[in-house]
């Protein structure tokens, strides 16, 4: 579904996958204010419907499935032949405590947050070296420590953020980059698409971030090219506090 009216000819090509909901939707318009060239992917066809308003061109595009990736890399380098922005932004959570979690549902969440970032990111890596692009990867703070009841979600942003900063070693000297962003709590359907419905009952008074100002920040960041991004002051706080001392931050902290 293309709409060439949106952008400018020769804006730069931007792919984010997963934007047909919450931070991804929001990079994808962010990036579409600035005159980029915005292939927005996902599963769902209805809302790739609505997306393809806004943005140059919207594509299924399955992060977990081998042959979705190959023919949806084939499509958009047909079209454009030029990525200089990808976005790996697809992800989905899983909140129990580890007594309750099965491996199935681990392998789930890898599939999907790990080695659907790294599919899309192998596909398409060529053409970003090419273009001496940057690869935005879209971890989160759940990256950087451990939280209760998230075994199965931080271990696969671990495992995200510790692939990203090995490729970034290697792309050296490519004038490629590898941005890793860590976003805090957002408001998106996220939390409830898990199975988590009390989270805000879990957090009082937790003041999270909205996801236009997340996908705002996303383009800063594909701009600056950062290794790490963290988002928010108080996220960004807390980072620190965990390297200085986990015990003390484990002591302070109000939200697990
Ligand atoms: N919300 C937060 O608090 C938060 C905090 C830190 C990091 N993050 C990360 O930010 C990213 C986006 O999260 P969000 O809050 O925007 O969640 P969301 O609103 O639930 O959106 C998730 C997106 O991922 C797509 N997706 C899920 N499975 C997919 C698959 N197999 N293939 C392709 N696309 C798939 C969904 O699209 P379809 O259903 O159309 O496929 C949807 O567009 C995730 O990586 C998440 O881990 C979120």
């Amino acid at each position: 579904m293309s709409n060439p009216s949106k952008a400018s000819p020769s804006g730069p090509v931007v792919l984010v996958t997963g934007a047909t909901s919450g931070i991804g939707l929001e990079v994808a318009r962010a990036f579409a204010a600035t005159g980029a060239r915005v292939i927005g992917t996902g599963r769902d066809q209805a809302r790739l419907g609505n997306l393809a308003a806004e943005v140059d061109l919207a594509l299924t595009l399955d992060v977990t499935d081998d042959t979705s990736v190959r023919i949806a890399t084939a499509a958009v380098l047909d079209r454009y032949g030029q990525v200089d922005v990808l976005v790996n932004n697809a992800g989905i959570g899983l909140f129990q405590p580890w007594a309750e979690t099965d491996i199935a549902a681990i392998e789930k969440v890898m599939s999907v947050n790990f080695y659907g970032a790294v599919r899309v990111a192998r596909a398409f890596l060529p053409a970003l070296i090419e273009a001496k692009g940057v690869l935005v990867q879209i971890a989160s703070v759940a990256g950087r420590r451990g939280y209760k009841n998230h075994t199965a979600y931080c271990a696969s942003k671990h495992a995200l953020i510790g692939w990203s900063e090995s490729l970034r070693g290697e792309l050296a000297g490519t004038g490629a980059s590898v941005v890793v962003v860590c976003p805090p709590a957002i408001r998106t359907a996220f939390f409830e698409n898990a199975g988590y419905l009390t989270f805000e009952a879990d957090h009082p008074g937790l003041k999270t971030m909205s996801p236009a100002e997340a996908g705002r920040e996303i383009v800063r960041a594909a701009g600056e090219r950062p290794d790490t991004m963290i988002l928010s002051a108080r996220a960004r706080a807390l980072d620190s506090l965990n390297r200085l001392s986990p015990a003390l931050l484990r002591r302070v902290q109000k939200y697990k």
